[in-house]
């Protein structure tokens, strides 16, 4: 993932970049580099390597360089190693060597994604005299611009069209042409990129914070599309170069949601911000305290034909899908199957005519569960997205969608977003037992009012939060922690496993607390910190003689269950009570102490 940022008007480019660039570090942060247009003169290209405040600080915070148009990207390495010569931008003529060079290039970029055939297409540039500084894929997408550009002299919409078509893979580019100051050129191919417009200024960027500050007023480029930018004017144009109208959006959140409001950072923010995330999905689905899914194509007819579910996803989203698999059971009745996104092409799924095809991401932009969405879809099957972010690509290209409502998620490590997707799937599973049938309609109330009652104990288990604060400390030195559940408690285990090792890198594993013994209990050492989950009351007693298992060989135990269960007692070293409720929902609850466990322990490391 990188982050990639435009500007073009009547004020300096640099800060305005800088700041963009600011917002999207989440999305890369082991180089950065900036590409600015004074006028005519070529564009100063200024690159450094590690955090962005290196390149603020070689800039003089975007003073150093002069001029009202210019480019900015913030990197994390897929081609070629985290390097100087590797960082963006990029340019058609000879590499920047020093860091910061005015170039004499025709075009000169910055692009967020992957091209796949990179080497075909260098080979080809190669046989026609080109040369490569870098290992980048990058270098290759602006020098066959430049060579299309240069061969049939059509302008810069011709030569990045023909280049789009002969691009694989993905792509979000920004480019500038050495012939035209003042306009910034940009192509999109399931890569985000969002374009907005001012008075008299134009801001390009891979998400909405980048340019929330500035305006307001946004574009959705749609995929295979390109832009060319001028102060205060955007036109479109579709593959062929013709020009295609898109309409203006505006956004309604403020800048605020995007910042980190006191907290030290967005993760922690973010997890703070499950009760209103889960409880604005929520209202967002109730009418008159029904859930109504018809604004999502969702009728009754529809949900009634559904003859299978299958759920496609990647990372915590493809644990969304795990855990509302036993709701959808449970409650509906409806046989469900649950896929990694990034598996989906490889399998032969039987997909009948009335199966639903479900992708959960919360970006709507990740590259796996788009391609299984477009799978499913060329298969026939019936589509929902279930998504966060408005206007993405899997949000569009969906039959219909289910947005969550939880606002922007900054952090790289999901928590919000995860809360509100599980809210969205145990509405659909609600909705989807009423219809079949199989619930009364007081059935149907209580598990509303359960459903409505979940943020309330949320922000409660987040009042406790000092006591795992000072646990996480206790163990921040560990060297593997194994997490441990049944059920619907394996799925919490799932989550609250990756949590802790994306932030906190200590190796961890998440098993369903039957399989540890299959081997990897060896692993169980004197002191291993292993956690289990045990909210279901039918497999409490299981999961217990696992933890007793781990205990024998020395773990340290913490236990994780609802207010009730105080025998727990007896084998944990130390325990985490959330509150009660129906116990197809637990899932929500128990996440929260496992991303403040997984939060609390980076930090302490
Ligand atoms: C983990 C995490 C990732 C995402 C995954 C899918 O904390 O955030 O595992 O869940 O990359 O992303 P989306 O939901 O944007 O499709």
């Amino acid at each position: 993932m990188c982050g990639i940022v435009g500007f073009t008007g009547r004020r300096r480019a640099a800060p305005i970049l800088l700041d963009g660039l600011a917002k999207l570090e989440y999305r890369g942060y082991d180089s950065a580099g900036l590409a600015v247009r004074d006028g005519d003169e070529p564009a100063q290209v200024v690159k450094a390597v590690g955090k962005l405040r290196n390149l603020a600080e070689k800039t003089d915070g975007g003073a150093a360089l002069a001029g009202c148009c210019g480019i900015g990207h913030t990197r994390w390495a897929t081609h070629g190693a985290p390097s100087l010569i590797n960082a963006h931008p990029h340019v058609s003529g000879s590499g920047v060597s020093s860091g910061s060079d005015a170039v004499e290039s025709q075009v000169v970029g910055v692009h967020n994604g992957i091209i796949e055939n990179c080497s075909e297409l260098k080979a080809k540039l190669e046989r026609h005299g080109y040369t490569f500084y870098s290992d980048t894929d990058t270098e290759t997408a602006v020098k066959l611009v430049d060579y299309y550009y240069k061969k049939y002299k059509l302008g810069p919409v011709d030569a990045l069209t023909r280049a789009m078509v002969r691009i694989q893979g993905s792509y979000a580019l920004a480019l500038m042409f050495q012939d035209y100051p003042g306009e910034i050129f940009a192509a999109r191919k399931d890569s985000p990129m969002i374009l907005g417009v001012a008075e008299g200024e134009t801001y390009l960027a891979s998400d909405v914070p980048a340019i929330l500050n500035d305006t307001r007023n946004v574009y959705y480029i749609g995929n295979q599309q390109a832009a060319r930018l001028s102060p205060g004017e955007i036109h479109f144009y579709d593959l062929n170069g013709d020009e295609v109208e898109l309409p203006l959006t505006e956004i309604t959140w403020d800048a605020q949601a995007a910042e980190k409001g006191g907290y030290q950072h967005f993760m922690l923010k973010e997890i703070h911000e499950q009760p209103a995330a889960v409880r604005d999905t929520l209202n967002s689905l109730l009418k008159d305290g029904w859930i109504d899914l018809s604004g999502a194509g969702l009728t009754e007819e529809v949900l009634q034909s559904v003859s299978s579910i299958h759920i496609a996803a990647c990372g915590s989203a493809w644990h969304v899908g795990v855990a509302a698999q036993y709701v959808l059971e449970e409650l509906a009745e409806v046989p469900v199957r649950v896929e990694l996104a990034s598996e989906f092409r490889y399998r032969r799924l039987l997909l009948d005519e009335n199966a639903l095809v479900i992708v959960i991401s919360q970006s709507g932009e990740t590259a796996d569960t788009l391609a299984a969405l477009r799978e499913a879809k060329r298969r026939g099957a019936r589509t929902l997205a279930v998504v966060n972010v408005v206007g993405s690509t899997i949000a569009r290209e969906a039959d219909s969608v289910l947005y969550t409502l939880a606002g922007p998620e900054i952090a790289v490590a999901t928590t919000k977003a995860y809360s509100a997707q599980l809210m969205a799937m145990y509405a659909l599973a609600v909705q989807l037992a009423l219809v079949r049938g199989k619930l009364t309609e007081d059935e149907y109330t209580g598990y509303i009012e359960e459903l409505a009652a979940l943020p309330d104990k949320i922000a409660r288990i987040l009042e406790d939060k000092g006591r795992i604060q000072w646990f996480a400390a206790k163990f921040a030195n560990a060297r593997d922690i194994f997490f441990l559940g049944r059920g619907a408690d394996y799925a919490a285990s799932l989550e609250g496993s990756l949590k802790m090792k994306e932030i906190s890198y200590i190796h961890s594993e998440a098993y369903a607390a039957g399989e540890l013994k299959h081997g990897t209990i060896s692993l169980v050492e004197d002191n291993t910190l292993v956690i289990g989950v045990l909210t279901q009351s039918n497999l409490y007693e299981k999961t217990i003689s696992n933890m007793a298992e781990c205990k024998a060989r020395g773990a340290y135990l913490m236990g994780l269950t609802c207010y009730g269960h105080y025998s727990i007692e007896d084998t944990a070293d130390f325990t985490v009570y959330i509150p009660k409720t129906a116990p197809c929902f637990t899932g929500l609850l128990a996440i929260v102490p496992l991303q403040l466990l997984g939060y609390y322990t980076s930090v302490a490391r």
